[in-house]
């Protein structure tokens, strides 16, 4: 399964979301690759890791660059990264007169070294709709969107909706919204009350039970590059994301862990590798 997290707002926690959530999937037993589509590269950092320079640049911009090369482990149990950074923003502006633009994200997961290796990609977008999310929307099998509860939460999923609605009419007609997820909620505070009211009365559907609350163990954790299972084990900010990851898994919980062969880098492509057997859909 290949989830994007998505939202044009910036700051509603997309990289928090991508972190945790994909620390706990990992946790759980599925193997997970986390892969930044931001120029502000948060995302390895968050996980401690010193990102490799250019990498997600090049995936995009070299045809012959094995999106292998680019993975880096990140230390916890079956849960690897790619970093990106600054470089990336150049690919932005270059890819515009580049054929197929839209899908290059999507080639270059089909690669056997991904799915036969993953059986979760979770990729962390930026707060814009430009050429590298529109490359996550068309990789895509479904989207899940951190929305904050505050003003002008229902407005940032609208326009968001529509931009989902032209993928799908064009360039990904099986894109699925996996859910849309509140976040930052302060139970107490009124206008986060009334702004989740609204999110439940216009996305019934849509809205996940899960509601990640606002807790400084988030940002604490991202500080100390670890998940927030490692960070804060057992308190409500990390059974909130666990919470998350199984409703996501639709309830069950997956198999035991596969074991999985280390990762070394470098490594050229296995001849006729398989084809991905995710034992844990999504939906
Ligand atoms: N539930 C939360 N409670 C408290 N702080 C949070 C929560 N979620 C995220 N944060 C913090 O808010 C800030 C922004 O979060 P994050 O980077 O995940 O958002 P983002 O949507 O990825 O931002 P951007 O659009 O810039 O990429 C970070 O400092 C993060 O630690
Ligand atoms: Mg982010």
């Amino acid at each position: 399964m290949i989830l994007g997290i998505v939202q044009e707002k910036g700051g509603v926690g997309k990289t928090t979301t991508t972190i945790n959530l994909g620390g706990w999937l990992a946790k759980l037993g599925a193997r997970v690759l986390l892969v930044d589509l931001d120029p502000q590269g948060n995302l390895a950092r968050g996980l401690g890791v010193a990102g490799a320079p250019g990498a997600m640049y090049r995936v995009f911009r070299d045809p012959a660059f094995e999106i292998i090369h680019a993975i880096q482990p990140t230390g916890y149990d079956r849960l690897d990264v790619i970093a990106a950074d600054t470089a990336l923003e150049a690919a932005e502006i270059e890819l515009i007169s580049v054929l197929s633009r839209e899908s290059i994200l999507r080639r270059k997961l089909a690669s056997p070294d991904i799915t036969s290796r993953y059986d979760h990609v979770v990729l962390d977008c930026r707060p814009s709709v430009g050429i590298l999310t529109v490359n996550a929307m068309v990789a895509a099998d479904a989207l899940l969107v951190p929305v904050e509860t505050q003003y002008f939460a229902l407005e940032s999923v609208q326009t968001l909706m529509t931009v989902v609605q032209t993928v799908r009419e064009t360039l990904n007609p099986g894109l699925r919204i996996a859910g849309i997820v509140p976040t930052k909620h302060e139970p107490r505070v009124r206008v986060c009350q009334v702004s989740l009211q609204l999110l439940q009365e216009r996305y019934p559907e849509l809205l996940t039970q899960t509601i990640i609350r606002k807790h400084v163990a988030y940002p604490e954790a991202q500080m100390r590059g670890a998940p927030i299972h490692v960070a804060a084990p057992g308190t409500e900010a990390d059974d909130a994301y666990r919470a998350l990851a199984i409703e996501l898994l639709g309830g069950a919980l997956p198999e035991p862990p596969p074991s999985v062969p280390p990762l070394r880098r470098g490594r050229r492509p296995e001849r006729g590798g398989g084809v991905a057997q995710p034992g844990l859909p999504l939906d």
